[in-house]
């Protein structure tokens, strides 16, 4: 039984990430969507309300579970019986970061592999804090999120008012 575990912090969740948790699906038995905490990036929606937006997208999905962590990753990917860890590369950007990130969740533990996957080429210019300004520019996101997640945007940003 492969279990991998797709950690970040999902403020909020795009077509990017599940592009991702759906490649994973193809090659380990079962996927742990783990969402962090994370307070140093100052996260525009709670821990609680990231995970169940991902939860509503996927509740019809077998093999996934999506659960909130907070504290060292390598620790909690161990705890929770993973094998690997899976993190998008969008981009030669994303590299030094991931590259660092990588290497030292494998010093601390070399038992557990970094897998990293392409999403498709249409989301890789994508992230959050992009979705997130449109959003509260009042633009349409709704090509870079799913519906629930638009809706939730709507109501937590202030709307500037158009003439
Ligand atoms: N599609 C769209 N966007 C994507 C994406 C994809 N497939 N993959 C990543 N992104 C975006 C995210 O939306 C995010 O955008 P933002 O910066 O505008 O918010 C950005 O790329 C990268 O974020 P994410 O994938 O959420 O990862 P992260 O860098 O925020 O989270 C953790 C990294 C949580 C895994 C890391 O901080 C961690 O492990 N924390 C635990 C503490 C720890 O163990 N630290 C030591 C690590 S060595």
């Amino acid at each position: 039984m492969q279990t991998a575990l797709y950690p970040g912090t999902f403020d909020p969740m795009t077509h990017g990430h599940l592009d991702i948790m759906e490649r994973a699906l193809r090659l380990f038995d079962s996927l742990i969507v783990a969402v962090a905490v994370n307070p140093y990036k100052h996260p525009l929606f709670t821990v609680e309300e990231r995970v169940e937006m991902i939860q509503e997208e996927t509740e019809s999905w077998e093999r996934i579970r999506v659960e909130p962590f907070d504290g060292l990753l390598i620790e909690y990917a161990h705890n929770m019986g993973a094998q690997s860890i899976i993190r998008g590369l969008r981009a030669v950007s994303d590299f030094e970061y991931e590259f660092q990130m990588a290497l030292t969740n494998r010093s601390l533990d070399s038992s557990i592999e970094t897998v990293f996957l392409m999403p498709s080429e249409q989301y890789t210019y994508l992230n959050s804090t992009i979705v997130k300004e449109i959003a509260h520019l009042g633009g349409n996101v709704s090509q870079f999120v799913p519906k629930g997640v638009e809706r939730r945007l709507r109501e937590k940003l202030p709307q500037p008012e158009h003439e």
